[in-house]
């Protein structure tokens, strides 16, 4: 069932036939993953339908990005195009960004305030909606069926809900209350987001090369930490313990990470070491929430920031780095949450950018066939794994298959 309010973009029809997903041999071990799943395309059809249109919460944002009557922003949830935008009482939707007469793509940039004209206006014939969604003109109607009303034309609305300001859409109304999706892992969120009063600073967007899931294992994989990532190891900045925390690994295999980063031994080919700093806290603590599907929640050093990661066909995923500070922050910690967010952290960062290297070639290594296998950390059945595990891969795809119905 949709959550989607009645409108003809949401006229119940019969669902899709389930496309046949006989041909993806799954193995029996929990530990191998067939290559295949990140080349299908009827499988990319079934995970756009049963798992992001399904009875999950996606993460889309955080109240702080659109502070003020007006503001708004565009992503994704799926293939479905959404704007997430406070109307002009304060209150927050999240909209279907496709005009209810044809289709146009009602809001093409990122982000904006239209507190000024306070309505969304299609380009192609005139129709305008209020920020509520409402249609509220439809130019030249004289004509038009003599039925026809202003009330069935409305954009159809997700669900939208948030947790210490971080927004999660559904777009079934199947889901569970947020705070029962979420379950154990909200004692994540409570530890890096605090009060969720929270300044947005700016945000960049990159397209990673590799199908989603891929993108999705990154997080549950602390072994590649050590190796991947040159940065670390010639700074010598070493996970001082922690822990991979899946409280809820029997349902939705969201994991939570929980470690500290020793200072760096040595920084002496870096010209200005200032970019390493921690300025916001008294211990060198970290956390990572990765909630399922695929929406990170990160404290790392000073760098408090949101990832949303976006499936744009089978291999591509588009990736968006937003970067926080905590409201009351001197401006000085704000400079450095800014610099440190990008130029450490970031998509051209010293970290993530070997991700993007990493993952792609994981892509390009996939039409190899066979299955991928996850080592590290299986020895444990069940969480906390230690914190260079890469073993929480395999509650993603418990709960992923499930999704899927593989
Ligand atoms: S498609 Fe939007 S008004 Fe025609
Ligand atoms: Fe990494």
């Amino acid at each position: 069932m949709t959550a989607l309010r009645d409108g003809p973009a949401s006229a119940t029809r019969k669902g899709r036939p389930p496309a046949d997903l006989g041909h993806i041999n799954w193995p029996e071990q929990d530990n191998r993953i067939p290559r295949e799943v990140y080349l299908d395309e009827a499988l990319y059809a079934v995970e756009m339908d049963r798992l992001f249109a399904g009875p999950y919460w996606v993460l889309v944002g955080h109240e702080a990005e659109i502070p003020d009557r007006g503001d708004y922003k565009t992503t994704h949830v799926g293939s479905v195009p959404l704007i997430i935008v406070r109307d002009m009482d304060g209150e927050l939707h999240a909209l279907v960004n496709s005009c209810a007469h044809r289709g146009t793509a009602l809001v093409h940039d990122n982000r904006g305030n239209l507190a000024d004209r306070k309505c969304f206006t299609c380009i192609y014939h005139n129709w305008r909606y209020d920020l509520g969604g409402k249609l509220i003109a439809a130019a030249l109607k004289e004509d038009f069926p003599v039925d026809f009303s202003r009330d069935q034309y409305g954009l159809p609305a997700a669900r939208l809900d948030s947790y210490r300001g971080a927004l999660f859409v559904s777009l079934s109304d199947d889901a569970p209350p947020l705070l029962e999706y979420l379950g154990e892992t909200a004692e994540g969120l409570d530890l890096a987001l605090g009060d969720g009063d929270l300044i947005y600073l700016g945000s960049q967007k990159v397209m990673f090369e590799c199908n989603w899931k891929i993108a999705a294992e990154n997080i549950y994989d602390g072994y590649h930490t050590v190796s991947l990532h040159k940065a670390f190891q010639m700074l010598q900045v070493r996970a001082a313990g922690g822990s991979q925390n899946l409280p809820d690994h029997n349902s939705y295999g969201h994991v939570w990470n929980e470690y500290r980063t020793g200072p760096a031994q040595r920084a002496d080919f870096l010209r200005d070491t200032s970019i390493l700093a921690l300025k916001s806290k008294d211990e060198p603590s970290n956390r990572i929430v990765n909630i399922f599907p695929i929406g990170i929640v990160s404290d790392q050093i000073d760098t408090l920031s949101l990832r949303f990661a976006i499936p744009r066909g089978v291999a591509a995923t588009e990736m968006q780095f937003a970067v926080f500070a905590r409201r009351g922050d001197s401006d000085e910690l704000v400079r450095h949450r800014v610099r440190q967010g990008s130029n450490l952290f970031g998509p051209e960062g010293f970290i993530s950018l070997e991700d993007q290297t990493a993952l792609s070639r994981v892509h390009d290594g996939a039409p190899g066939r066979g299955d991928n296998v996850v080592l590290k950390g299986t020895l444990a059945r069940f969480p906390p794994y230690r914190i260079l595990d890469e073993a929480g891969i395999r509650h993603f795809y418990a709960a992923y298959r499930r999704a899927v119905g593989l």
